[in-house]
């Protein structure tokens, strides 16, 4: 096992641990005197993991309750998080309550948002299960959703109580979402070290080594520059033409690793075309 601190506005625990899914009611018992819990996750974790978490819960004396959405990118809006929020209202969730969320960038954005708003803000776990999500999106506290002119253009800063990483839910990742959380690995490789970069040309990939490396670069980013008003802006990187391509993909043909290592590329030529990047970067 292995655990970070993450010092922001609200300090809260990174906890990397193989199987910690089972156990996640006793964790989220220690930074919680929550009554209810309601897991929110997508129709194709749901299936596969809910069940665990509910139990963990349960044991640990939580009331739960769980609300599923269509997988993907195109049920990140204002329309899911509205039927969060009804969920949340008639199954009695008050502000003491707290919010669980179980799977990829879109379900925590999602489920962080819905929680940074309900009652003006309740509290919340993430328990991330893509590698994007493990290695990036549940840290730092940015919830939010889309909208049809634009990606993440309504949101929150929302820091979660906790976060839960348990590599073994990677066996179940699809091998494209590996290749596609990638490239937010290869992003903190280029933006601040050197050797994660080399260790992602390796044949094996350690993913417990590369989980760790990369939420503590952004652990650190984020404590430096939480409101991102400087430093954290390093991890756009890649973004700006990476959600301009989502966009016109429509939210479906391309997916946002993918997308981000795209915009990588594009960003590297432009900039050895004008002169202010080595040349070869690209
Ligand atoms: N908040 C942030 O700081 C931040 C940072 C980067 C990306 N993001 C956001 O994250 C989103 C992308 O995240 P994502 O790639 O995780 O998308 P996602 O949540 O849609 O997950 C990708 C796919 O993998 C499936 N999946 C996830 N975990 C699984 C598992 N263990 N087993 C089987 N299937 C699994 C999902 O159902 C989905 O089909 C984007 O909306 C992006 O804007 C946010
Ligand atoms: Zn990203």
């Amino acid at each position: 096992m292995k655990s970070l601190i993450v010092n922001t506005s609200q300090k809260y625990e990174i906890i990397i641990r193989h199987g910690g899914l089972n156990q996640a009611g006793e964790y989220i018992r220690e930074i919680t005197k929550a009554q209810r819990a309601l897991i929110v996750s997508d129709s194709n974790i749901a299936p596969l993991y809910a069940d665990i978490l509910e139990d963990s819960l349960k044991k640990s004396g939580f009331l739960t309750s769980v609300f599923v959405f269509e997988a993907g990118e195109q049920s990140k809006t204002l329309s899911t998080v509205e039927k969060i929020y009804t969920h949340l209202a008639e199954n009695r969730f008050t502000r003491s309550d707290i919010v669980v969320a179980l799977g990829g960038g879109v379900t925590g954005d999602m489920a962080g948002y819905a929680s940074a708003t309900y009652m003006r803000g309740i509290d919340f776990v993430n328990i991330p299960t893509s590698l994007l999500s493990q290695v990036d999106s549940s840290v730092g506290g940015k919830t939010g959703v889309d909208l049809p002119s634009g990606k993440n253009l309504v949101g929150a800063f929302w820091q979660p109580k906790l976060v839960l990483i348990d590599p073994d839910t990677l066996s179940t990742l699809p091998a494209h979402f590996i290749s596609d959380g990638m490239g937010e690995v290869i992003k903190y490789g280029c933006i601040k070290s050197e050797s994660l970069f080399e260790i992602c040309n390796a044949e094996i990939q350690d993913f417990d080594d590369i989980i760790y490396k990369c939420v503590d670069i952004k652990r650190q980013i984020v404590e430096n520059d939480e409101r991102e008003r400087g430093e954290r802006m390093l991890l756009n990187f890649g973004h700006t033409l990476g959600h301009g391509l989502e966009k016109l993909h429509n939210y479906s043909g391309l997916s946002h690793g993918a997308a981000v290592g795209i915009g990588m590329v594009m960003m590297a030529q432009a900039g050895e075309k004008a002169g202010l990047t080595k040349q070869g970067t690209a």
